[in-house]
């Protein structure tokens, strides 16, 4: 009977769209945020400066709201109260990024900045006194300017110094640090190679800037994760991958074209940089390779824009990694189209900007709408595609205008948690920690302060930049808590 009855439940639970599933035991949750979106403190105690210092006051007007990082969240003080919150919301762990320049205010090793090292081992250390562990981005887009004016990442040359500045932070939070992500979401950073539409550095330079920029980034990866596997890893044990963000990309409508379309903007978006590191075979993937060979030839170019790596360079960077970090927000329709220049993929001929279908609710954000089920999907896709790694959600969240009462991010929140569960228990996907994007909400980039992504509301007209939780962090708290999505 008891039998019966349980499975009763679990057939309306399913009838609903609501799973009755735990999270394991040993599943973590957490927030994350990056430094310049938050820290502020721009040219505090010996920082140099770095890409976005030189974008935002140079070009103020290619944030919407003509803002900056200048004070941002006001977190290099305030710190210890993020831990607060942290701790309220019963985070296991806080994915934070170190801001290179504050660290390496020439982004080289000649220099440390002792008061950026402290301020880091400060933040570990309140993180660690309240049970709550640390997960650190080497990179989330800050590059110091000096580099920048070396070339950044279109030059060789950043692929030791990255590794050099790698080293400094293992170094220095290697003993208490245990989950390392090298780069933050390279093809959205990429984008600033590609076009000079206002994300940082913003080089107009579609023919080089792009594939160039992704070749170093993936170099310096694998070359971190050997140096930290020769030099450190017997001592501190740590995790370390990437952070790779994806949209899942839905056929418009289930012709060949479409169904192609969204193969290519997978295999472009997401692809380019998972499969040279997640695949069996390593390398860029087949697809993309041929393409691009293809239309550098019908342009008249005899070799391709994508660079080769040698044979020595893919088993160099295959199987770097511990976990598979990704980012997800939405999910677009695709069809054949034009790219709109949209970071590097330019040969994908795929048209998914806010292409969406109607019924999908809204957020605060036009470039994306609410879809759960496109979460779900994807994690199969990364399942298959790469012999179900585990995956560490490192990003997953909503722009929400409303201040406290913050109902559309809650809606969002239970309903892409409930397709992971839907993935990992009815599909197998081996999904291991979510980080909450973001833990307080901050500087958005090129919308600067104009659209919300916290769990706290933060006062910006306020000097004492004042959190205040919003509904959606007492409802993550209850999932931490309980270990299941409310009904
Ligand atoms: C991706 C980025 O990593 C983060 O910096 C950004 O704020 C969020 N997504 C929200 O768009």
């Amino acid at each position: 009977m008891k039998k019966y009855l349980l499975s009763l439940v679990a057939l309306v639970a399913n009838v609903r769209g609501h799973t009755n599933h735990s999270f394991p035991a040993n599943f973590i949750f957490g927030a994350a945020t990056a430094s310049y979106q938050v820290e502020g403190a721009w040219n505090h105690e010996g920082k140099g400066v770095n890409i976005w210092d030189t974008l935002t006051h140079d070009h103020p007007d290619f944030m919407t709201d003509l803002s900056n990082g200048d004070i941002a969240a006001n977190s290099y003080f305030k710190y210890k109260e993020d831990v607060q919150l942290l701790k309220k919301i019963g985070a296991n762990f806080y994915r934070f990024s170190v801001s290179w320049s504050r660290i390496l205010p020439t982004g080289q090793t000649n220099v440390i900045n002792q008061a950026g090292v402290d301020y880091y081992n400060n933040l570990i250390n309140e993180l660690l006194a309240n049970g709550i562990e640390p997960m650190v981005t080497i990179f989330h887009w800050d590059l110091p300017q000096p580099l920048q004016d070396l070339g950044g990442m279109t030059n060789k040359f950043i692929v030791d110094i990255f590794v050099d500045y790698a080293r400094v932070l293992f170094v220095h939070f290697g003993d208490r640090v245990k989950w390392w992500i090298t780069f933050n979401e390279p093809a959205v950073f990429s984008i600033g190679y590609t076009t000079a539409r206002g994300f940082a550095p913003s080089v107009n330079a579609p023919g080089i800037g792009n594939y160039l920029a992704v070749h170093s980034i993936l170099l310096a990866h694998a070359k971190t994760y050997h140096m930290y596997r020769r030099e450190f890893w017997a001592k501190q044990q740590g995790n370390m991958s990437l952070a790779l963000n994806s949209r899942w990309f839905e056929p418009k409508t289930n012709s060949t074209e479409d169904v192609q379309s969204a193969q290519r903007a997978i295999q472009f978006y997401l692809g380019l940089y998972a499969h040279p590191i997640f695949s069996q075979e390593g390398d860029y993937p087949k697809l993309v390779k041929d393409r691009i060979a293809q239309k550098s030839l019908d342009e008249g170019f005899f070799r391709s824009r994508l660079p080769k790596f040698t044979k020595e360079q893919i088993s160099h960077i295959r199987g770097t990694f511990d976990f598979f970090g990704l980012n997800h927000y939405t999910t677009s329709l695709t069809t054949v189209g034009n790219t709109e220049n949209q970071g590097p993929s330019l040969e994908a001929d795929v048209w998914a900007q806010r292409l969406f279908d109607r019924s999908w609710k809204e957020t605060g954000d036009p470039s994306r709408k609410v879809v759960p089920w496109g979460f779900r999907k994807l994690l199969n896709w990364i399942k298959n595609e790469y012999n179900n790694p585990p995956v560490f959600i490192t990003e997953n969240g909503v722009s929400d205008p409303t201040e406290f009462n913050d109902t559309l991010r809650i809606h969002y929140y239970t309903h892409y948690l409930n397709e992971m569960l839907n993935a990992m228990f009815q599909d197998g996907c081996n999904v291991i920690g979510y980080a909450a994007w973001s833990l307080i909400d901050n500087f958005e980039w090129n919308s600067g302060y104009t659209q919300r992504f916290g769990l706290f509301h933060v006062n910006f007209t306020d000097p004492e930049r004042t959190r205040t939780a919003k509904e959606s962090s007492r409802v993550y708290a209850e999932i931490i808590r309980t270990r299941q999505i409310p009904a």
